[in-house]
């Protein structure tokens, strides 16, 4: 079998076994001289490309993105949809997605029952001693706004690389008034995680295992890093706390 020297984003893996998909059923309906409306035509490309999908091991999302695609595009033309929506469609994507092709860590957000969980970490209230926090990929700003709110001897920094989702989040913070509350437009590998006593990260599993060495290089003795769903493999969390919300998200927290 060919072995690749690095293995492409799943994106790219994507792409790749889609056209493979749509050459086959292709190559197929003109051996065999077979004619398709171009809707079956276009689900039995989908149904191809997830199955190649399958077995390239691509995780399960995908297999219903690829068994879609193909139909939504031959949909989308049928109803001649104006292109200007396309565009404008994919402008806000680029926006708030933007390097996710890439990191492979997308846009969600930490529910209301998670902002809540997190407060029990902040470190003891003390009279003139203060802490920081921070959300690495910190997305609308909705954890670092909930925690300012409750907490305001603490300060709080986000650092967000998706353009949308940060100017959200400035303004978000901006409006709500929190002096003690920002948020950065920027590339959480550049951020120097020893000016904090509380970092916070809600990924992927893409990038756990390079943070996880991240954080155990800058993070000082005693600061607590916590994971929200994501662990960090062969890493045994102090301890874990299961959130009752809607993805049945989990509190994984290790103290450095
Ligand atoms: C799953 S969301 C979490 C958002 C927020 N922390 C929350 O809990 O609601 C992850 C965010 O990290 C951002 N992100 C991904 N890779 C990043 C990187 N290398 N630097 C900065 N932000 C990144 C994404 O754009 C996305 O907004």
């Amino acid at each position: 079998m060919l072995k690749l020297p690095f293995r492409p984003p799943p994106a790219i893996v994507a792409l790749i076994l889609q056209c493979a998909a749509f050459a086959g059923v292709l190559f197929i309906t003109q051996l065999f001289d077979i004619k398709l409306p171009a809707i079956v035509f276009a689900s039995i490309c989908g149904l191809m490309a997830a199955l190649l999908s399958y077995f390239a091991k691509l995780a399960r999302w995908w297999l219903i993105i690829q068994c879609l695609f193909t139909p939504a595009v031959v949909t989308a033309l049928a109803l001649k949809v104006q292109p200007n929506y396309f565009l404008v469609a994919f402008v806000i994507m680029l926006l708030v997605f933007w390097n996710t092709f890439r990191t492979q860590v997308p846009l969600y957000l930490s529910s209301v029952k998670v902002w809540q969980a997190l407060e029990r970490f902040l470190p003891q209230a003390r009279p003139g001693q203060g802490f920081a926090f921070v959300d690495i990929g910190s997305g609308l700003g909705g954890v670092l706004t909930h925690l300012a709110q409750i907490r305001p001897d603490g300060v709080y920094h986000g650092v967000e690389s998706a353009p949308l989702p940060f100017l959200w989040s400035w303004l978000r913070i901006r409006l709500s008034g929190y002096h003690h509350c920002r948020v950065q437009w920027g590339d959480l590998w550049g951020c120097e995680l020893s000016d904090y006593d509380v970092v916070f990260a809600y990924l992927s599993p893409a990038p756990m295992e390079r943070l996880w060495q991240k954080a155990k290089t800058e993070m000082k003795p005693g600061a607590i890093f916590i994971s929200s769903t994501f662990t960090v493999p062969g890493q045994l969390p102090l301890e874990t706390v299961k959130i009752d919300d809607l993805h049945q998200s989990t509190l994984l927290i290790w103290r450095m």
